[in-house]
């Protein structure tokens, strides 16, 4: 039974239940990227992300990380921990891809020497700039102690989803991650984890355009987006913890 609804992102939306303490997360069909500049949907992405989203998060808790996650319930909802989303997109990169390769002149495809952490500003209207830790300070997003918590929790995540995702035979290339903050000030791991989210590249295929699995079909009009989503969810519901 969903409340009323507290929050309607781009990709979810957020719902009060009898019980404070606890949020209805529900997954759209509906996809956005470049700053919600292109819009469209995916057949079924709110289901299959959601299905993906809580075995990851399950299998993260069984890894020792703290998420919001309570339990799905229902194809497209789950319910999750009422959390205070600190403003700031975390991003963990294995491999340059994206807007890495635009500002740093990097290759496509280079693997990175060790797994690089970055902050995004969380301000749609400022289009989510890059920041460094003295932004972050400056503008009071987080405390000196949550961003030294933040770059652990965040090398901690991608060490166990590189660790799930080789069992899928997928390549976790990057990923963002949003982290809330609980009524005890304890982090917590939030959002989604999902094709939307992760760049993923099938390892048994050496082309560069047919071994994505993720958002990136969407965003570069690749074709057979809501297929990608399947496969990644086929994997990901077959790997047990
Ligand atoms: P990035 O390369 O910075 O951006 P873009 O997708 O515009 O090229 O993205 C790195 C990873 O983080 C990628 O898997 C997408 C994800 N991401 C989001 O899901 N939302 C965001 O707002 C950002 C900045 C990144």
């Amino acid at each position: 039974m969903s409340g009323t609804k507290l929050y309607e992102g781009k990709a979810k939306i957020l719902f009060t239940t009898d019980d404070p303490h606890i949020l209805l997360s529900r997954y759209k069909d509906d996809a956005t990227a470049f700053n919600a500049l292109k819009k469209g949907t995916i057949a079924n992405k709110g289901e299959m992300n959601c299905a993906i989203a809580s075995h990851i998060f399950q299998y993260l808790e069984t890894q020792g990380i703290a998420t919001h996650f309570i339990k799905q319930v229902s194809p497209n909802e789950m319910q999750v921990a009422a959390v205070q989303i600190l403003p700031i997109e975390v991003v963990v990169r294995n491999i340059a891809a994206g807007s890495i390769c635009k500002r740093l002149g990097l290759a496509q495809g280079q693997p990175l020497k060790q797994p690089l952490v970055e902050f995004f500003y969380k301000n749609d209207d400022l289009g989510d700039p890059l920041i460094t830790d003295a932004h972050v300070s400056m503008l009071d997003l987080a405390t000196p102690e949550q961003v030294t918590q933040l770059k652990q929790l965040a090398l901690d995540i991608n060490h166990h989803l590189q660790t799930f995702f080789e069992r899928c035979n997928l390549i976790l290339v990057d990923f963002k991650v949003e982290i809330g903050s609980d009524a005890n000030g304890h982090l917590l791991l939030a959002d989604e984890i999902s094709p939307d989210t992760c760049r993923l590249w099938d390892k048994a295929i050496a082309d560069p355009t047919a071994r994505i699995l993720d958002k990136d079909r969407f965003r570069q009009d690749l074709g057979n987006v809501a297929e990608a989503y399947q496969e990644v969810m086929k994997r990901v519901l077959a790997t047990i913890s």
